[in-house]
């Protein structure tokens, strides 16, 4: 009997998880809102306006300036790109601005390389009043980016009640396994339940979406990525566990490269998202971007953290009253990210800590990379001291590593 309810839960199971396999590592690449939002004033602003143009010109940058090559490979869509439905009720983008459509565009990324990822919302309208996706078009909707050739889907989820959520993104999950094209998918709904239990059950999250936006959406300023942060650090012991390979909490894009965040600030979100083990989607415009952005995005080494096969998300593990927090995350091989983060606003900080301090008992003698500048510190045990120099709203981060086990004299 027993063995028969297993059985029939693991058949009831299989018809509702998300099946892809995808996103094993947090997802990285664009993704137009934060940065050109809805702009859709083609004749005054025709580079910038939500286009076919666009996400061909984004499309060529992420292929020929390194980003492709280093894993930023989706290209995704937001709002107000929807023209309406046909007759039969099929979605339509703006004739005027996606005159080939969307298939074209999946084409053009897909010749570069590149993965497509698209917006719908889960309701009447998307939250900027275009067509959404009602509980009656989620098959024909998930069909039709399937047709397309998407390979993702953010589903939003303005202009719906809470029911209607709840039956709406396990569908939607439902669908687009049906449709045999490995889409992977973002789901907003915890973000519009509060993105706590018992509104939000992570568990079942887990189960049909590859990553949901927990939160508030991001603005283009420091303040606003404090709000972020401050809010997955209340929460860390609720949301850390239920990240993984193939099922990411989303604290929303990365603001590098646009006008809101200083040096110090930008470096301070790219490491403090890669420990959190959030996906890497860039909102800024490639064609115009510095070489100093560039490269706090195309840091190898931050990359490889960000994309750490054991996927284990971080945690704030310090909090002084000097405003200097740390954060960790551990990573594959015995190895961690440590984030040093200050909150001053008065001068570089000398921060003093060791190994111990932060609870590391292991008996091995550890070397750490700089990630920002390369500078290697050789030589640490639990209970050497050192000091790390941490500007104003600026991190240092390190990846340590082990390098010797030293005989443990006390057994
Ligand atoms: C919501 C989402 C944003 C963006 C806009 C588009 O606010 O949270 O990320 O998709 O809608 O209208």
């Amino acid at each position: 009997m027993l063995r028969k309810t297993v059985l029939l839960l693991a058949l009831v199971d299989q018809v509702l998880v998300l099946e892809n396999g995808l996103l094993r590592t947090p997802p990285m690449g664009w993704l137009a809102w934060e940065r050109f939002r809805c702009n859709t004033d083609c004749h005054e602003d025709p580079k910038n306006c939500i286009s076919e143009r666009l996400f061909m010109e984004m499309a060529d940058r992420l292929a020929q300036d390194g980003w492709r090559d280093l894993g930023y490979t989706y290209l995704n869509i937001d709002d107000c790109w929807i023209g309406g439905r046909d007759d039969k009720g099929h979605l339509v983008p703006d004739p005027k601005r996606f005159p080939r459509g969307i298939a074209f565009l999946a084409d053009y990324a897909h010749s570069l390389g590149l993965q497509l990822g698209i917006y719908e919302d889960l309701g009447n309208f998307t939250c900027m009043g275009y067509p959404g996706t009602t509980l009656d078009k989620v098959f024909q909707d998930a069909q039709t980016f399937a047709e397309w050739k998407v390979d993702m889907l953010k589903l939003d989820g303005c202009f719906s009640t809470s029911e209607e959520k709840a039956k709406g993104y396990p569908m939607m999950a439902a669908a687009l396994n049906a449709t045999g094209r490995p889409i992977a998918f973002s789901c907003s709904w915890p973000a519009y339940e509060g993105g706590l239990p018992p509104e939000v059950n992570y568990s079942l999250l887990t189960d049909i979406c590859n990553l949901w936006r927990n939160y508030d959406d991001i603005q283009d300023s420091w303040s606003s990525v404090l709000s972020v942060l401050d809010w997955f650090v209340d929460h860390q012991d609720i949301l850390q566990p239920v990240a993984g390979p193939g099922h990411w909490n989303d604290p929303d894009m990365l603001l590098i490269g646009n006008f809101g965040l200083s040096f110090e600030q930008a470096r301070a979100q790219m490491a403090l998202w890669t420990v959190l083990a959030a996906p890497l989607f860039m909102s800024t415009d490639l064609r115009t971007i510095s070489a100093q952005n560039v490269d706090i995005l195309q840091n190898p080494l931050m990359i490889k953290i960000n994309q750490d096969p054991l996927g284990i998300q971080g945690r704030r593990i310090l909090k002084e009253k000097s405003h200097i927090e740390v954060f960790l995350r551990p990573l594959a091989s015995e190895t961690c990210a440590l984030v040093f983060f200050s909150r001053r606003t008065d001068m570089p900080y000398r921060f003093r800590s060791s190994l111990a301090q932060l609870n590391f008992t292991s008996s091995s003698v550890y070397e750490a990379q700089d990630v920002y500048t390369g500078n290697v510190i050789s030589g640490l045990r639990a209970e050497t001291n050192f000091t790390v120099v941490i500007n104003p709203s600026g991190v240092v981060m390190w990846y340590l590593y082990p390098v010797k086990k030293l005989e443990t004299s006390q057994q």
